[in-house]
Parts: C-alpha cells; structure tokens; sequence
C-alpha cells in the first residue's frame, strides 16, 4: 500500500515510550521519516532501539541499521535493558544489519559516494525493508552516510529517495542525526531537517549541578504536537518523560 503524499491524518505508529507517544498524540504518523537529532550521549541510539523493540513486541518488523557500531555490541548494551527480549531477534522480528558489510557486499569502496553508488545503496535498503516486511526503521546516524555522500544536492536526494521509497511500503523511519552540542541547527549539513516529516531534538541541560537531558518536538508534518521542553530519563526500564520545570528541573512522573 502506498502512502498517501498528504501527511494529515496518517494513522500512528506508537513509538511505545508512552511520555513520548502522549505528546505525539498518539505516535509518528506511519510512513513518515523523522530526524532524531542530537549531541552526544544524548540518548539517539537509545530512543530508537527502545522504539524498535516496542513495535517488535507487538509483533511489527524492526530493523536497525547500524553504521558506526558493531551490531553485537548494540545488542549486548540492550540486553542490560529489561525491556529487552532476545526472543525478537531469534525470531527475526528484530534485525540488525551493519551498514559497513553492506557496503562490501555492493562493491562500494570508494571514500566518496557517486549518485549511482547512492542509488545502489538506497535500493538495496529499500529491498531489504521489503522482502522482510519492515514497518519500523532506524538508521543510526544518517550523518555518517552524509559523510560519504558529502555534497548538499546529493544529500537531499538520497534523503529524499529513500523517505520515499520507505513511505511507499510505510515503513516509518527514525534518521539519527549527529550535531555538535552547541549546534544550530539539527543536522550537519542543514539540509536533512528540512527534508525529513519531523525533527525529535535531544539535548544536555546543566541543571543545579546536574546534566539533565531533554527533549522537545521540533515539527511533525500533519500532526498536532506540543513544542515544549520535556526532561528524559534513561533508567534499566527504558525512556521515561517529565515535564521541564523552569524553577526545578523536572517532574517525577512520567506524563508526557
Ligand atoms: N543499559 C542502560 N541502562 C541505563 N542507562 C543506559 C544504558 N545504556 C545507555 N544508557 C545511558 O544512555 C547514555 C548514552 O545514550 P546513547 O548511546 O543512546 O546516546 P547517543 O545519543 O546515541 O550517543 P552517541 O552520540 O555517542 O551515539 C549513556 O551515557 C548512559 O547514561
Ligand atoms: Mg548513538
């Protein structure tokens, strides 16, 4: 089924942190491409695992595709966590694939990719997403493809293509995004977040001798969503929400 080129309306894809899902009214809408954006040790790799095993959980395909850091050492920094169930993965509900060994695979050596190696390399992504039936993606971090892609034009279109291609079978993606912690702007090269249906903006905040992270929704194309700064924490029970008190710092519900 192809999704429709109108974001309104979309059905949601819970992203099973429910702080987050509340402020999301209900989840990102389904085939959408979001940026997940951030310094580091903000939580990106985090977020976007604890929303793929959700949806693997109630029974969607996950698939993360990793580019700096070895698939086994993901799965065994999320087999501290307890929501974590290695059943997902043995049942392929989950699965993990190293950008690095793909890129073997296509024949993409080169430091510097051309349009073609690009097209290659979104095609045999999208092929992949397919054949498993992938409802729930995350590339972590688009920023190090953009790296080898270096060129603004190029950048958009691969981001372009591959949101596409990946709305068609609506697949909803997460991008992961690497910025500088006094960034202004949500990604590298400035020209993703404008491309992308949405901008999910994690942060460090020095707080009273404490560095806080947070969170704040920057946009989601078609949706109704707060814009407000919200407190996360990253406990052994996954990602938890609290309001931002301009006076104290943070809450201790979890009520997005
Ligand atoms: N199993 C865990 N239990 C509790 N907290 C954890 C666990 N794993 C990671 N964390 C916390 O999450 C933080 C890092 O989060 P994460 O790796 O998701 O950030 P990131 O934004 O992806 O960082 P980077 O930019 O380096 O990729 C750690 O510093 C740690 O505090
Ligand atoms: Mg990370």
């Amino acid at each position: 089924m192809a999704a429709p080129n109108s974001k309104v309306n979309l059905p949601r894809c819970p992203t099973g942190i429910e702080g987050l899902d509340n402020i999301l009214d209900g989840g990102i809408p389904r085939g959408c491409t979001v940026l997940l954006t951030g310094s580091c040790g903000t939580g990106k790799t985090t977020l976007g695992l604890e929303y793929l095993v959700r949806g693997a959980l109630a029974g969607e395909k996950s698939m993360f595709l990793s580019v700096t850091e070895a698939s086994e050492r993901i799965i065994e920094n999320l087999s501290t966590f307890e929501f974590f169930d290695k059943k997902i993965i043995d049942e392929g509900r989950l699965v993990f694939i190293d950008i690095p060994i793909l890129y073997e695979k296509l024949g993409l050596t080169k430091q510097e990719l051309t349009p073609e190696d690009i097209d290659l390399l979104i095609g045999a992504i999208v092929d992949l997403a397919s054949t498993l039936k992938i409802q729930r993606l995350v590339l972590d971090s688009v920023t190090s493809v953009c790296f080898r892609i270096r060129h603004e034009e190029k950048i958009r279109d691969f981001i372009l293509k591959l949101g596409k291609s990946l709305s068609d079978i609506v697949c909803t993606t997460l991008l992961v995004s690497e910025i500088g912690p006094q960034a202004d702007r949500y990604s590298l090269y400035g020209v993703e977040e404008n491309i992308a249906d949405g901008v999910i903006l994690l942060g460090n905040m020095q707080r009273h001798g404490d560095l806080l992270r947070t969170l704040q929704i920057i946009k989601v194309r078609g949706a109704q969503h707060s814009r407000a700064q919200y407190v996360i924490e990253i406990t052994p029970l996954g990602i938890f929400l609290a309001p931002f008190l301009k006076g104290g710092g943070r809450e201790s519900t979890n009520n997005g």
